[in-house]
């Protein structure tokens, strides 16, 4: 949720702001603005609306400077306008500020603030910072950053320019990312590291309550005792051409088609001959051969992947496990102990509510294992251990390769946790392992077949748009799925919801009695998972049932079948045979290209859908 970036050297200062910007606004984009330091003054361009507005804007009056700080904003408080987009100054314009989080005192800071003459001119928690920080100001900006965050209660990423110290920014957090991108006679801060990528590969990671003080030449971080304290640089592995589009029309459809190597690089990783290797986890295999249960935990896709994880570590590794959201966990003093392995899964590593479980699950005593994609975020370094997914940045909202990588570790662990627990041996491992290593040609292959078939996902979108006009806006999707592959049921609904505002739901098939069912005319258009497997029989008796309603189905089948091609379902997509445990990293990927080409039929954004942000990191 919002992105913030800052700069002090000697490149084009606006330039630098927007590129970085450019690269954050995965993180919210409902306005935007930059606060630039020249001569003695501060100047603030800020503007409602996606970043392009901002530039347009830039262009026709541009400003310069010698350090500056920029802001792309996901509302919390107060409408998306001109006013609430940030930088935020105070009333004497002394101090300008960037902020990620939320206040959650700002009612109380304000009233004292406004009885002593401070004027706001906003409807957000964050410009009571601006304030706060001139009302600390002795000459020295690092000392009233320090004083005012010390009064503020909630989570924050502050960045600070002040009038009178025209090379100098600090930075200060609780609870919100922030990084330092370290460069030669220039520095960088950061919500995320793609926006510092095509500058520095240096980076340094802010902790909760750590302070950064920064201008071209130096950069010295400081903990909450005011001592200045060595950080270590990390070298990122990433690479620029990974944070951009490359050729590709939008970066979800990008991040689709990096998922077969995604997986390939993966286990690359972490098999070693027939050993599965995970060297950041840390946690003792003796502690891990005593856990009696585990609770995987997570939000949105992740908790999608959370659900595959149950099937795939009580399959495997004979371990009971529940899955819950972030958001219920927290809240509902969870039944964790020492004896539990508590699984928290988050692509990003800050989202607010899986970072609150993580800090639960400990304080109960749980071994708490991490899956994230963000090296060093909150959440890998919170968690006894980590196992990084290693996808690359992913910056689309709806989070496509991230899953599947998620699933890709999942399916690892799973099998590592089995041997580990004497379930299964290294001749189960191979076997495992072998057919797993499949998986990404199978993955390439059919996402080869689909460039070069252009494309039968587009014209079932280009269908459902007209059938959806007809309809009268009544047409929407169902997703019904069994076995290992509901989960993939509700993470096709969610991707299709998300980027295409069509109501969507997933549903295990066995279910549709008690319900959904009910939905069944000429509108919905039902998605059906019934590759085969334990359970495809069932699915091709809840296929007959949609048919016999007049429902519109769409099978996915495994390649050669002709059960129902041509019959009862109206379109089939075929993926590549393969065992049914391994046939969920399959699935996915038509899945992901129907939501695409579905959003892309009704003209929206995809990259960045209404009213979400990659990044939650607030509650
Ligand atoms: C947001 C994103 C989703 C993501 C979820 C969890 O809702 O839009 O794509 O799955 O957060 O994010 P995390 O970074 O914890 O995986």
């Amino acid at each position: 949720m919002c992105g913030i970036i800052g700069y002090t050297g000697s490149k084009n200062i606006t330039d630098v702001l927007l590129k970085g910007l450019a690269r954050l606004e995965y993180r919210g984009y409902d306005s935007a603005g930059v606060a630039v330091l020249k001569n003695k003054g501060i100047d603030v361009v800020k503007k409602q609306g996606k970043l392009c507005i901002l530039e347009d804007e830039l262009k026709r009056s541009p400003i310069t400077g010698t350090a500056g700080i920029g802001h792309t904003r996901w509302a919390t408080h107060g409408v998306p306008n001109d006013a609430n987009a940030h930088p935020h100054r105070d009333y004497k314009e002394d101090v300008a500020i960037a902020h990620n989080g939320i206040i959650e005192n700002y009612r109380e800071l304000k009233q004292t603030l406004e009885k002593k003459g401070y004027g706001f001119k906003s409807e957000t928690d964050s410009e009571v910072i601006a304030q706060l920080i001139s009302a600390e100001y002795k000459g020295d900006l690092r000392f009233a950053v320090m004083a005012a965050a010390k009064q503020l209660k909630g989570s924050f990423a502050i960045a600070a320019i002040h009038r009178k110290e025209p090379e100098r920014i600090v930075g200060i957090r609780k609870d919100s990312p922030l990084i330092i991108g370290l460069g030669v006679n220039e520095n960088f801060l950061a919500s995320d590291i793609p926006a510092v990528l095509e500058h520095t590969k240096n980076v340094v990671y802010l902790e909760n309550n750590e302070t950064v003080d920064m201008n071209r030449d130096s950069c010295v971080v400081y903990n909450d005792k005011d001592e200045p304290i060595e950080k270590k640089a990390t070298k990122i592995d990433w690479n620029i051409s990974q944070a951009e589009k490359s050729g590709y029309k939008h970066f979800m459809l990008k991040e689709i088609f990096e998922q077969p190597e995604v997986l390939k690089n993966i286990l690359k990783k972490r098999v070693k001959n027939s050993d599965i290797v995970f060297e950041e986890l840390k946690i003792e295999e003796d502690k891990l051969k005593k856990i009696k249960n585990v609770a995987i935990i997570a939000c949105g896709t992740a908790y999608h992947a959370g659900l595959i994880g149950k099937y795939l570590i009580e399959k495997n590794a004979r371990t009971p496990v529940w899955v819950d959201t972030s958001s219920e966990f927290r809240y509902r003093d969870p039944l964790v102990d020492k004896n539990s392995l508590v699984i928290v899964i988050s692509q990003s590593g800050e989202t607010a509510d899986t970072l609150a479980a993580l800090r639960e699950a400990k304080q109960k005593g749980a071994i708490v294992l991490a899956i994230c994609n963000v090296a060093g975020s909150s959440i890998a370094r919170e968690a006894d251990g980590v196992i990084y997914t290693y996808a690359g940045p992913e910056i689309a909202v709806a989070s496509t390769k991230a899953y599947t990588a998620q699933l890709g570790v999942l399916y690892l662990f799973a099998q590592y946790l089995a041997v580990l627990r004497g379930v299964s041996d290294i001749a189960g491992t191979k076997r495992f392992l072998q057919k797993l290593k499949e998986v990404p040609a199978l993955a390439d292959r059919l996402l080869k077949q689909y460039q070069a078939n252009e494309n039968r996902m587009q014209k079932y979108a280009a269908k459902f748009h007209k059938y959806y006009l007809a309809s009268n806006n009544k047409s929407c999707f169902l997703y019904l799925g069994r076995n290992i592959n509901y989960p993939n049921a509700l993470e096709g609904a969610l991707k299709l919801k998300e980027i295409s505002y069509i109501s969507a739901e997933g549903y295990p098939a066995g279910e549709m009695k008690h319900g959904p069912i009910a939905l069944i005319d000429e509108n919905p258009w039902v998605i059906c998972i019934a590759v085969n497997g334990e359970t495809y029989e069932k699915m091709l008796s809840n296929i007959q049932e949609i048919k016999a309603r007049g429902g519109i189905i769409i099978a996915i089948i495994s390649e050669g079948n002709n059960d129902v091609r041509g019959k009862e379902a109206e379109y089939v997509i075929e993926i590549p045979k393969t065992d049914e445990i391994f046939s969920p990293l399959l699935v996915t990927l038509p899945l992901q290209l129907l939501a695409y080409h579905v959003a892309a039929e009704f003209g929206y954004d995809i990259d960045q859908p209404r009213n979400l942000a990659k990044s939650v990191t607030v509650e």
